[in-house]
């Protein structure tokens, strides 16, 4: 028998870089620090508990799988400066599910750092800028400290109690694409406007100047303003 082979399917996980965190396709040096993390009764408390590295294999190559079959999914979450494996974040969906999920685990030993919150911001600019949603939602345990307050912080509103997949009785919280976009420009008007009074109260670095003279501010504040975050970058 002859065989003859197709263009191979392909499974791209884009990389989105934010100001301390680098979310990238999974590596097989993920497994072990990953797998720690996942032995760890206090990281695993509201996620049904501890379990060992064959599990997370296999939770790590489900996850790969859902970039493949839905173009979304979670992410390697690596610390920009260190390098280190720091944990997952990014979007999920299965059955029974009431939406687009976004969602977070970091090592222990960097909790309370802001960078939950940050891996979070990420999932959410991507998912509008790249799905075709008008809405996604996170869940999570009624005592999860950690994660109710990301979710309040990011602007999104409590929708109710309800079972999510195997999790009974979740917090379930959304933001729409129009409030997600809105609190995104009332975030960069403020940042412009703080970068102004710098200007006003400093006046212009040498950096900010152009040869031959500097950019009118309110180009640069424009220019600000529409910059994208851009996977691979
Ligand atoms: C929930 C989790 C992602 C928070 O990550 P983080 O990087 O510590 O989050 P941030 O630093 O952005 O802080 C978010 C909020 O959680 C609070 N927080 C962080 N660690 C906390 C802790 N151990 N106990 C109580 N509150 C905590 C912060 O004070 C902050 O609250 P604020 O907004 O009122 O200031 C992290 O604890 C974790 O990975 N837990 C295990 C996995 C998990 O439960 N994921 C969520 C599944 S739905």
């Amino acid at each position: 028998m002859t065989l003859t082979y197709g263009v191979p399917s392909r499974c791209d996980i884009p990389t989105v870089v934010t100001s301390r965190l680098i979310l990238r396709g999974w590596r097989p040096e993920d497994l072990s620090p990953y797998a720690a993390m996942n032995a760890d009764p206090e990281t695993m408390r509201y996620l049904d508990g501890p379990f060992g590295v064959d599990a997370t294999e296999r939770l790590v190559t489900h996850l790969i799988g859902m970039w493949a079959l839905r173009g979304h999914g979670m992410w390697a979450v690596e610390e920009r400066g260190s390098g280190e494996f720091l944990g997952r974040a990014g979007s999920y969906i299965a059955q029974g599910w009431p939406g687009i999920e976004v969602a977070v685990s970091i090592r222990r030993d960097h909790w309370g750092m802001g960078l939950g919150t940050e891996a979070i911001r990420a999932s959410l600019d991507f998912g509008f800028e790249r799905l075709p949603v008008d809405e996604m939602i996170t869940s999570t345990h009624r005592e999860n400290v950690g994660m109710n307050s990301i979710a309040h912080r990011l602007g999104m509103t409590f929708r109710g109690v309800a079972d999510v997949g195997p999790w009974r009785a979740s917090n379930v919280y959304a933001i729409t694409r129009s409030e997600w976009c809105a609190r995104q420009t009332a975030a960069s008007a403020a940042s412009a406007e703080a970068a102004l009074q710098h200007v006003r109260q400093s006046g212009p670095s040498s950096d900010e100047c152009a040869p031959g003279g500097c950019a009118p501010v309110e180009r640069r504040h424009g220019e600000q303003m529409s910059r994208k975050r851009t996977p691979g970058r």
